[in-house]
């Protein structure tokens, strides 16, 4: 049983596998949190608290004449606002008499089996009966404001979810001006947080520091998760590596503005409270309604990064990712995007697929400017129909040609969006979000649907079904460039405007669950100019998301070494591009590309049309080899065994769940003229078992080995590779000496 309730000790403990949490009720109602760590058996944790008379400290009037209880040294669960705990509060409210207070005590638990859900917004699932879920009821008695606080435990998974729900049982309305979905006390450690910044095209920089005395905020205001930030965050002990020390993860399942606050307080007590973007937030509580906070996915891990990683990937996979492509394998796509941008029509489209067809490809998608006047990105969004000019034979036809060449057909959509040049937009310029009596602010010549409107989702869901059920559709990328302003809507009153940034995800989610349920054999792809809607709210709708816009391998190292701290491969999208890149200008192998890109979904970008005939056979291998080893890279064990510019090579690795086989993946970032022997040590592997080289990828793949004299290379090349798990975990794989543009190489084992 994982949630477990000592009424004697009023002790509410969840367990995991690997976890234990454990919270308190004490004398005077306070629901006090008491441990969250390594997994425990039936210990009381309270002993652990102490209070003592601290200076400037309010004492709650229940305690008198007790000076040692204080709300502003109490580790809590969820705390309540301004009421004597001046750390950074869960909840920012203003009562109907007009004060800023909110104080909750313990009312009750319950303790259900499954897992709860949270009306109108992406939450983890249980499979089967694999999760339980506690809710405890806090009230503050004056105002009659009751949090109930959800935890859903994945006890298999070591994960423990967290939201909150906000009733108003009181006479008057409220305004809730922050509704955090977690707060976590730490009362002690020395830690570290790590989060995962960046911008346009080059998102999910790992960043960690040490945690200072203060208020470290990650967060978006843009009404997006964003490029900028993304809401996951860690906090790990100084020490941690990938391997040993203790890491928490925190993880919001939701797409729009968000706010992660890490507090180090005076007595070095760290709390970490997650949720909803306050700024400019004021939701309206009426007498008796309610207002669910998204969820946030809480995992623990006393053995590192990699272990931490290894419970998201599996939980994401497992129960956020849904539909029919959660576990089918998604087709090898080719999108035009890279290939032509806007200039593109019948004929070269299909010039793509002929060629793409010839290299085993299987699905081509076509990317923006297929509809309305859409030549430039500065027209056109909104009008969901084909442009005649550019697709004279019309969508149906020309996917149906496609079809003929053995590829499934896609198509890129932006829904949210319209350009003033639109017909959509001369008939209704009301739809777009905009203050009155301002000019609203434009980006990418574009402006923002408001999509909290019923009406403006109901256009959309009629336009784009449309499409999907009169055309082979099997993929649809979901486009959304820029980020959101002129947060105001002319359908609410001017009391509700603070709710128009959460109502627009609201409604966002309330759209894409309508349209992946109406069509469940197309494959969804989530984008925002690349990363900056990637997080685990979109992924509850769509099962990959285009990672970035930056295709060029040796940046998407780092890239995918951000986002592997918390996605899994298979949620990130990842195409071959041409070289030189487009980005960056940058020359690479193609080979290079494909170990890279293989790492995510894996597909092509590119105009195949012009590339040698040894790139054309390279391609050809690619594919074989993404569906040789494609269970292994969507559901073996990921292992980052290096970071970025720690060495002249980054290296990771997918191992079998069962050991019986791996893959390592090296790309040489700063190839050596006289390197250093590098031994890379394979994780995950079996110790006693005998592992043979299976393959590995060199020479014949465009990367020229050098070993200074002949002698050396005969050895390498007759020598028999057959190693224990244990020589090559401990001892690691000499790599060869590898010249080139940034060479890769694959070294794929299995169980002898
Ligand atoms: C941004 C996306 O990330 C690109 O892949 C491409 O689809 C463009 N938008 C099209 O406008």
């Amino acid at each position: 049983m994982g949630i477990i309730f000592d009424k004697e000790n009023k002790l509410l403990t969840l367990h995991t596998e690997h976890s234990t949490y454990q919270m308190q009720v004490d004398p005077y109602g306070f629901l006090q949190h008491l441990y969250y760590g390594d997994r425990l058996d039936t210990e009381d944790m309270s002993y652990l608290r102490m209070n003592f008379d601290r200076a400037c400290a309010g004492n709650p009037d229940e305690a008198y004449p007790s000076r040692t209880v204080s709300a502003n040294t109490m580790p809590q669960e969820y705390t309540g606002y301004g009421v004597g705990d001046y750390r950074i509060n869960s909840i920012a409210v203003q009562n109907g008499d007009g004060s800023y207070a909110a104080d909750f005590r313990y009312e009750k638990h319950e303790i259900r089996p499954g897992k709860y859900s949270i009306p109108g917004l992406p939450a983890a699932y249980a499979n089967g009966g694999e999760a339980e879920t506690l809710v405890v009821t806090l009230k503050d008695p004056v105002t009659d404001l009751k949090a109930e606080l959800y935890y859903g435990v994945f006890e298999k998974k070591d994960v423990i979810t967290r939201a909150v729900r906000l009733i108003n049982e009181g006479e008057k309305p409220l305004r809730l001006l922050k509704a955090a979905s977690l707060c976590v006390d730490f009362p002690y450690g020395n830690w570290d947080s790590i989060h995962f910044h960046g911008k346009h095209a080059l998102e999910k920089q790992m960043e960690r520091s040490p945690l200072g005395h203060l208020v470290k905020t990650v967060g978006s205001n843009r009404g997006t998760s964003s490029h900028q930030q993304n809401p996951f965050v860690i906090l790990c002990d100084h020490e941690a590596g990938e391997d040993h020390g203790a890491a928490y993860g925190f993880m919001l399942v939701y797409s729009g503005g968000f706010k992660a606050e890490l507090e180090r307080d005076q007595f070095d007590s760290v709390r970490v409270v997650m949720g909803l973007q306050d700024d400019a937030f004021c939701w309206t509580l009426d007498k008796g309604e309610t207002f669910f906070t998204p969820e946030v996915l809480m995992s623990y891990a006393g053995n590192g990064l990699t272990p931490l990683s290894h419970n998201y990937h599996r939980l994401i996979r497992e129960n956020i990712c849904r539909g029919k492509y959660k576990n089918a394998r998604r087709p090898i796509l080719i999108n035009n995007w890279e290939a032509t941008y806007f200039d593109f029509n019948e004929e070269s489209i299909l010039k793509i697929a002929d060629e793409a067809a010839d290299l085993g490809i299987e699905m081509l998608v076509l990317d923006d400017g297929w509809f309305g006047v859409r030549n430039s990105d500065n027209t056109g969004l909104g009008d969901w129909f084909v442009n005649a000019e550019k697709i004279p034979c019309g969508l149906r036809a020309l996917a149906q040609q496609v079809n003929a060449r053995g590829l499934k057909f896609g198509l890129w959509i932006e829904p949210e969006m319209v350009n003033e040049e639109s017909q959509l937009y001369r008939k209704h310029p009301e739809w777009a979000l905009q203050v009155p009596g301002r000019r609203p602010v434009r980006s990418r010549n574009q402006l923002v649907l408001d999509m909290s409107r019923q009406d403006v989702r109901d256009y959309l869901f009629d336009s784009i079904s449309k499409i999907l059920r009169e055309n082979p559709i099997a993929y649809i990328k979901w486009d959304m460039n820029r980020s959101i302003s002129d947060m105001y809507s002319v359908m609410l009153q001017a009391e509700h405007q603070g709710e128009v940034a959460h109502r627009y995800i609201l409604g966002l989610y309330d759209f894409m669950g309508k349209l992946t349920e109406t069509f469940p054999d197309i494959l969804f792809e989530g984008c925002s100019g690349g990363g900056a809607r990637f997080d685990a709210g979109i992924l509850y709708y769509s099962p990959q998301i285009w990672c970035s816009d930056d295709t060029d391998p040796i940046h998407r190292l780092n890239i995918q070494y951000g986002t592997s701290f918390g996605y899994p491969s298979s949620t990130v999208g990842a195409h071959v591009s041409a070289a030189p890149n487009h980005q960056t200008g940058r020359t690479t192998q193609i080979n290079t590309r494909g170990v890279v890109a293989m790492s995510g979904t894996f597909g092509y970008e590119l105009d195949p049309g012009k590339l040698s005939d040894e790139d054309k056979q390279q391609i050809r291998k690619q594919i074989s080899s993404f569906k040789k080893y494609y269970s292994l890279i969507r559901s073996g064990r990921y292992y980052r065994l290096t970071a970025p510019h720690q060495n002249y090579y980054m290296a990771w690795e997918f191992a079998a769940e069962d050991g019986s086989e791996a893959l390592m993946n090296i790309v040489y970032t700063d190839p050596q003229p006289n390197p250093t022997l590098v031994h890379v040590k394979w994780k995950g592997l079996e110790a006693d078992a005998l592992y043979r080289v299976e393959s590995k990828s060199s020479e014949e793949d465009g990367s020229f080995v050098h070993f200074g004299n002949p002698e050396e290379a005969d050895r390498y090349e007759k020598r028999s590779e057959t190693y224990t798990g244990r020589a090559l975990m401990q001892g690691g794989y000499t790599l060869p000496w590898l010249l080139g543009d940034y060479p890769a190489i694959q070294i794929h084992i299995v169980k002898a």
